[in-house]
């Protein structure tokens, strides 16, 4: 039976992904950063996941205002960068996991998790600076990847609450596949940040702490937080971390903390990264 091992939340800020990418990660202005999360990259080495379901929004990459997904999931084999303007990122192609992915597309479904079907699409910095933030830049990303996206981008997003549910239903899912994979579940984007209009480089510390506190301690709580609450405290793009939420939903009642950083300044975006390990057989 395969199972969840632990669960990553980390903010998808393209600039990490661009001094990753041109070895800046010992200058002085990100030093500071790369050295927060050195922890976090050695527990997956060490945890070495066969899979990683990432959940993450496109940024208009691999959809448009054409169609918007609310929910959808990558049954591909393999996942090219997408070109956002510069041409594509120097990472590897993503490998997929299409047994997997449309286990979870069909068992999910059936559980009334509508998700739309993907067979083809590239990947933007929403799923692949996550990767880099944990894997650093091998030949090959070492794992298996399953690219679920949530809309975050255009209003109307699905619910923290609505979120944590599709957590839960995927961790279900995951139960029911009889093969061996180990499974880790990424939530992506925020933390605070807002990338335009008035309140541009919006940073809510407190609020972000918080966040982090109440979704390891009691996520059925934060949950229940509303979009204007987000939007508020957060900034505009601050919702993405509703997809933090999926990750969560995803892990046992109880979890252990192996590791949280917070940095500022990652361009405009308060930059979070959390590792939650599943406590084996606490609560199953
Ligand atoms: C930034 C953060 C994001 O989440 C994003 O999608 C684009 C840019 C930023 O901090 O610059
Ligand atoms: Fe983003």
């Amino acid at each position: 039976m395969a199972e969840i091992v632990g669960g990553i939340g980390t903010s998808h800020v393209p600039a990490v992904g661009a001094a990753i990418d041109h070895a800046k990660q010992s200058d002085p202005y990100w030093a500071p950063y790369f050295e927060k999360i050195e922890p976090a990259r050695r527990w997956m080495a060490e945890t070495r996941p066969d899979v990683c379901v990432v959940v993450y929004n496109d940024h208009a990459s691999a959809f448009s205002l054409e169609v918007i997904p609310t929910f959808a999931i990558g049954v591909a084999a393999r996942f090219d960068p997408a070109d956002e303007g510069y041409g594509p990122r120097p990472v590897p192609a993503v490998t997929g996991h299409p047994e997997l992915a449309w286990h979870l597309a069909e068992t999910l479904i059936l559980d009334e998790f509508d998700l739309t079907i993907v067979n083809e699409m590239t990947v933007d910095h929403g799923l692949t600076v996550p990767l880099s933030v944990m894997y650093g830049q091998p030949d090959a990303w070492p794992c298996r990847v399953i690219p679920l996206c949530v809309n975050v981008v255009q209003y109307p997003a699905p619910t923290g609450r609505r979120c944590f549910r599709l957590g839960q239903a995927i961790r279900r899912a995951v139960a029911a596949w009889p093969g061996p994979e180990r499974v880790a579940v990424f939530g992506t984007g925020g933390m605070s940040h807002q990338l335009q209009g008035e309140r541009a480089g919006l940073i809510n510390v407190d609020f972000d702490l918080a966040f982090l506190d109440r979704l390891v301690e009691d996520p059925e709580a934060q949950a229940e937080v509303d979009h204007e609450t987000y939007l508020r405290e957060a900034g505009s793009e601050g919702i993405e971390l509703v997809m933090w939420l999926v990750m969560r939903g995803a892990l046992d009642t109880t979890v252990r903390e192996v590791h949280r950083a917070t940095h500022v300044p990652t361009s405009n975006t308060h930059n979070g990264l959390l590792v939650l390990e599943n406590v084996e057989g606490r609560d199953r």
